[in-house]
């Protein structure tokens, strides 16, 4: 019993990573991800553990620790990779929670898998946890499991945050599992979506699934929180935007090894005059399309050069298993090709594409190196790029253009707001941000600086955790 955890973390994945090293043995690395560093001061106070998949379904041994954050590992096998990670989360729900920009399949042996894998989260998150501990499941591949865990274990506090969009009610519907799904979110006491209307959108279809009754009460960032009354207990709903470790990426970019990589940077591409810079998975939510498209007929119509301008890609890739997304990869390439073909010279590409993962010192120096970030997805829960971005231009030069579509825009409106589905938005915005004078980059980027340092990743966890300490009280009707 010693050993149980009063901080539990459930997410699919751990946060590390495993490579082999040239004679085949295993070595664990930590994910430099934001929600790890939040999370970590708190996981080590409160002696916590890490639910999660190593992220291979090879027979790998993670680590019982890593950077004093327990492991509890849950393995996936083939089967369970194909059918509840490529194929019910990623899809059937990713597509259809990003607003069906690719259609999303439904095969009920996915959503048997789904259930599965679900329990076997919850079971190994219900084993590791001490009486009364605070459970945190995070996203969408895991929304049965806090019904699961309530069911196991009664005694402990739930929260849930879902990373990526909730959906308008009329695309949730079509979900032939709508009603379990929400019931599996209701087994939570706090749930965390991006953006207000999320929590909106979620607070309808609890009304309307399950009968119960709403009732106002003040819940995160936003003003459409509430809460749902399940007769003996109540649900608080709230919206709660994550951000970055904005201290982390300030204090990088400051670092004068940082500042010469960018420089050199800037060098190998020739010391153009502007660096457009996009970063992505390599996903067809993200609308890397949008802007080499935008980027196309600016360089046609003569309104930008690509001998003083260029872009750079970076594609990190990702799922590369799934159909949606190998056809992406396809289009994106064949794109890139063909304005380097039309506006390139040997030696002068217009558009460098890496489709290659990155270390965070790296991106780092391609932030600083950028003139303008251009983040055009067709929807995104949050979008952490541009607040990364942000974080790094300590020197307040650096223009965004961001896509309204990002739960980022609700906070960044000193960005170049478009309409990523609006071409010549998007080309309007690339220009401005390009001819944007001195004075006013600097001023819109202190307002952007403010924000994203103000409210942090840790901002982000205290809000969400403090609101969840504060429930378990049911609701006065
Ligand atoms: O944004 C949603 C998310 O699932 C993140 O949690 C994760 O870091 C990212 O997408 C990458 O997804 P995957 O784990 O499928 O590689």
């Amino acid at each position: 019993m010693t050993d149980r955890s009063e901080f539990v973390v459930v997410a699919n994945r751990l946060p590390a990573s495993v490579h082999r090293t040239g004679t085949g043995a295993e070595v664990w690395r930590r994910s430099p991800r934001g929600l790890v560093n939040a999370l970590e001061p708190l996981l080590r106070k409160r002696s916590g553990t890490w639910v999660g998949w190593p992220g291979t379904s090879g027979t790998v041994t993670p680590p019982e620790s890593l950077g004093r954050i327990r492991f509890s590992p849950v393995s996936l096998d083939e089967h369970a990779v194909a059918s509840f990670y490529e194929g019910f989360s990623n899809s059937t729900l990713w597509p259809l929670y990003h607003d069906v920009v690719m259609p999303p399949a439904y095969r009920r042996s996915w959503w048997d898998s789904y259930v599965e894998v679900n329990r076997r989260f919850a079971e190994a998150a219900a084993e590791v946890s001490a009486p009364g501990a605070t459970v945190w499941i995070h996203d969408y591949q895991l929304q049965l499991a806090p019904a699961m865990v309530r069911e196991l274990r009664p005694d402990v506090r739930i929260g849930f945050f879902l990373h990526i969009p909730f959906p308008p009610v009329e695309l949730f519907m079509r979900l032939p599992w709508r009603t379990e799904i929400v019931r599996g979110l209701l087994g939570a006491d706090l749930i965390g979506f991006q953006r207000p209307g999320g929590a909106q959108n979620f607070l309808w279809l609890s009304r309307t699934l399950t009968g119960a009754a709403q009732v106002p009460k003040q819940v995160g960032a936003g003003p459409l929180g509430g809460a749902i009354d399940l007769g003996h207990r109540s649900v608080s709903v709230g919206s709660f935007p994550i951000s970055v470790d904005a201290g982390t990426w300030d204090t990088l970019s400051r670092d004068p090894r940082v500042r010469d990589r960018a420089e050199q940077i800037r060098a190998t591409l020739g010391n153009p005059r502007r660096v457009l810079l996009g970063v992505d998975r390599l996903d067809y939510t993200k609308g890397i399309d949008v802007r080499l498209h935008a980027l196309g007929e600016l360089l046609r119509e003569g309104r930008l050069n690509a001998r003083d301008t260029v872009m750079v890609q970076i594609a990190i890739p990702s799922r590369e298993r799934v159909e949606h997304y190998r056809l992406m990869r396809r289009a994106v390439e064949r794109e890139v090709g063909r304005l380097n073909g039309e506006f390139g010279a040997v030696g002068h590409p217009a558009v460098h594409y890496l489709h290659s993962s990155i270390d965070q010192r790296e991106l780092a120096a391609f932030y600083r190196a950028a003139d303008v970030a251009v983040v055009t997805p067709l929807r995104d829960g949050m979008n952490l790029v541009c607040k990364e971005y942000v974080a790094s231009r300590h020197d307040l030069t650096g223009a965004l253009v961001l896509s309204e579509f990002a739960g980022a825009a609700g906070e960044l409106t000193d960005s170049f707001l478009v309409n990523p589905y609006h071409v010549e938005e998007v080309k309007q915005a690339i220009m401005q941000a390009v001819t944007l004078p001195e004075a006013d980059t600097r001023s819109r980027m202190r307002r952007l600086r403010d924000h994203v340092l103000d409210h942090d990743i840790d901002h982000w966890a205290t809000s969400f955790l403090d609101e969840l300490a504060t429930e378990h009280v049911k609701v006065a009707t």
